[in-house]
Order: C-alpha cells, then sequence, then structure tokens
C-alpha cells in the first residue's frame, strides 16, 4: 500500500523528498506505463495548484497521450505543435508562465494557465514528454523545473 507523506520544507527540499518517494515508487519496476501512471499519480496528489499532470509517448511520428491525472486531454500532438510539441523538438524543458502567450498552444483543458513540460530522452531517442498544467499565471519557477526534470530523470532511468 502506498502511503502519502506531505511534504515539509523549503521548495527545494520537498521536490527532494518527492523525489525519494519516486524512486520508491519505481523500484525495480521497468514497465513505461506503469511507472508513468504512478509518477503522475504521484504529483498531481504531492504538489498544489495543478490542473493536469501526465505524460505523452512519441509514437515515431507524433505525441500520443499516456497515463495522467486531470480532465481527459487531446490524444495526439504533432511535433510541430503545442507546448508540448516545442519540448520535444527542441529537446529543451518549455516553462510558460502564461499559455495564452504562447503561440501554438494546444488547449486541451481550458482551466490551464501556465504550463511546464519535460522532455523524455533515453539513449538519445525521444521517449516522449512529461507535462503539468496550473490554474494559476507563472505557477512554475526555476525550482519547480528542476525539481520536475529530476522526476523525468527518475522515470527514464526507471525504463532500464
Ligand atoms: N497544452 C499542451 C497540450 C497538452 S495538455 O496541456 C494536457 C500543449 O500545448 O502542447
Amino acid at each position: 500500500m502506498f502511503t502519502t507523506h506531505s511534504l515539509s520544507g523549503d521548495k527545494a527540499e520537498q521536490y527532494a523528498q518527492l523525489a525519494r518517494q519516486a524512486q520508491a515508487l519505481v523500484a525495480g519496476e521497468h514497465d513505461r506505463i506503469a511507472n508513468a501512471a504512478n509518477l503522475s499519480a504521484l504529483v498531481y496528489h504531492a504538489l498544489p495548484r495543478l490542473n493536469w499532470v501526465g505524460f505523452y509517448f512519441f509514437d515515431g511520428h507524433e505525441l500520443v497521450v499516456g497515463p495522467f491525472q486531470g480532465l481527459p486531454a487531446c490524444i495526439r500532438i504533432p511535433l510541430d505543435k503545442g507546448v508540448c510539441g516545442a519540448a520535444a523538438r527542441s529537446g529543451d524543458t518549455q516553462r510558460v508562465p502564461d499559455v495564452n502567450a504562447f503561440d501554438g498552444h494546444v488547449a486541451c483543458d481550458s482551466a490551464s494557465r501556465s504550463e511546464l513540460v519535460v522532455p523524455l530522452f533515453r539513449n538519445d531517442a525521444l521517449v516522449g514528454v512529461f507535462d503539468l498544467d496550473s490554474p494559476d499565471l507563472d505557477r512554475f519557477d526555476v525550482t519547480d523545473q528542476r525539481g520536475l526534470e529530476e522526476l523525468a530523470r527518475i522515470y527514464v532511468r526507471s525504463l532500464g
């Protein structure tokens, strides 16, 4: 049984605790769906002010929605579309303080105001992206970005 431990300390310390929980959750498991599902649930319930947390997987052509928490989402995102496509294409995390000001943003949940998307690469091959949406403007700062990039690294390493 998974028991939740509320996070404490400053934000960097909270992300360090979350990373330890994530590591424990994926330990010994390599299945990409199982680990994406559990990490989405962990993060969605641990962090405040989020309305969507989940994964899109690259199918060799476009991004296809994977496990997530939140409202039903857009199923397929071409690499030349959206914040997710920009992260996948560039290989750089996209931290978007105002999604309405992002040219080409793909609106799935009209509640989303800011977004952070971390690209997932394994041995230089695109696996997909880890996507977080918030109903608040400018929800994600650089500490969030670093903490969530570490969770993305834990996910990619878990794939074996
Ligand atoms: N907003 C994303 C689409 C995915 S949803 O946020 C779940 C984008 O612009 O790529």
